[in-house]
């Protein structure tokens, strides 16, 4: 059986992502930060899937780098081979360039760009005596540039650079790192943070005029964790509907 590990699987894009490999019979481990009622939910509507369901949930807040650690650590134990592990976890803090303070740029930096690197690094060892892996980090539009989220845009674009070295480096040992670049899917952290306005013109410009659900995303997380995407590295796959660009 595969297993994955999905950081941030309590709720949204993490959620479906978990619930996906569910249905495709794959064991998951995810981690929450501090919304145990949706880690639980989640962990129920697995078990709506397939009763026998292998999956279990992790406390984790993304900005504790010994945790990730033990968490990785504890994972790998519980769950033995690990196959698949996705970078989904972010959080937004936004501001204008010039007003941001060094904690909102450093907390966003530290949960989107450090944390998936540190996961990554933890699987990575883990893959290398597997001779297998995939590793998929979600990103957004915002990494090429997106007005008030100075720190979030430089967080995703970062994992651009992270995933095509990764890519680089450990090809020849059968491990694939790509991402998914998400366009616009309603969920807490968009509801949150969006205003109506920039709702509006996603939709807009967004030529296929509506919105992509978190099922669409865990669906091309799903198959680039297959074997079918075994030649496919260090690529940046956009799911936007042809949506390119962040106001
Ligand atoms: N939604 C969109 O339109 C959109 C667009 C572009 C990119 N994305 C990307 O898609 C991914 C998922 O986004 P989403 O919209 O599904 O987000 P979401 O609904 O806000 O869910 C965020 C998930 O991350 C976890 N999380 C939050 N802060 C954390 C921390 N400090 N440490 C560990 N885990 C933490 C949350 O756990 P709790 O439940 O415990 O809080 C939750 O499981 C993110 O990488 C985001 O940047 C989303």
């Amino acid at each position: 059986m595969s297993n994955a590990f999905v950081t941030g699987g309590s709720r949204g894009i993490g959620r479906s992502i978990v619930l996906r490999y569910v249905s495709e019979g794959w064991g998951v481990a995810f981690t929450y930060s501090s919304n145990k009622e949706a880690a639980d939910r989640t962990l129920e509507m697995a078990r709506e899937i397939r009763p026998d369901a292998r999956v279990q949930a992790y406390q984790l807040n993304l900005s504790d780098e010994d945790a990730i650690d033990k968490v990785c650590e504890q994972a790998i134990d519980d769950f033995e081979n690990i196959t698949a592990v996705v970078n989904n976890a972010a959080i937004l803090k936004d501001n204008a360039a010039a007003l941001m303070s060094n904690e909102e740029w450093k907390d966003v930096v530290s949960v989107n760009l450090t944390a998936p690197f540190l996961v990554s690094r933890n699987f990575l060892l883990h893959f290398l005596s597997n001779r297998k892996g995939r590793l998929i980090h979600v990103s957004s539009l915002a990494a090429y540039g997106s007005s008030g989220q100075v720190n979030y845009a430089a967080s995703k674009a970062g994992l651009q650079g992270m995933s095509l070295t990764i890519a680089k480096e450990y090809g020849k040992k059968g491990i694939t790192s790509n991402i998914v670049t998400v366009g616009y899917v309603p969920t807490a952290m968009t509801e949150e943070n969006m205003n109506k306005q920039l709702q509006e013109y996603w939709l807009k410009h967004c030529p296929a005029r509506r919105v992509g659900t978190p099922e669409e995303i865990a669906s091309a997380v799903y198959y680039l964790s297959s074997d079918e995407a075994s030649f496919i590295s260090g690529e940046d796959l956009r799911i936007s509907a042809g949506l390119t660009y962040a106001p």
